[in-house]
């Protein structure tokens, strides 16, 4: 398993383009990801609950990180 780890951070770590996006903020992430196809649905579109799930429909359409996909859902959950 510690093996597991070290490799998937060295995996991580030698992914600069991800690490830069991983830097950018909800917002962010939302504005440049979620246009491409449809325009931005605002956060107050939908419930905290609702969001959750078309974070997870949204993910894959977006090609969207776990971690993206979290900010992306914290931002329009506020
Ligand atoms: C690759 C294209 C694509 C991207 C990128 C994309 N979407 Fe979508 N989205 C769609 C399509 C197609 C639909 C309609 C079909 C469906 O609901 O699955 C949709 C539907 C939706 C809906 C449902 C609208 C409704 O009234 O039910 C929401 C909300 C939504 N997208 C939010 C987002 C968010 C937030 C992002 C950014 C993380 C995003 N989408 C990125 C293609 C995309």
């Amino acid at each position: 398993m510690i093996t597991l780890a070290v490799s998937m951070m060295v995996i991580i770590n030698s992914c600069t383009a991800s690490q830069k996006i991983s830097m950018k903020s909800g917002a962010q992430l939302w504005s440049e990801n979620c246009q491409r196809c449809h325009n931005t649905p605002s956060p107050s579109s939908f419930t905290p609950e609702q969001w959750e799930t078309v974070g997870m429909h949204m993910q894959s359409r977006a090609l969207l990180t776990e971690v993206e996909k979290n900010k992306i859902i914290e931002f329009l959950k506020q």
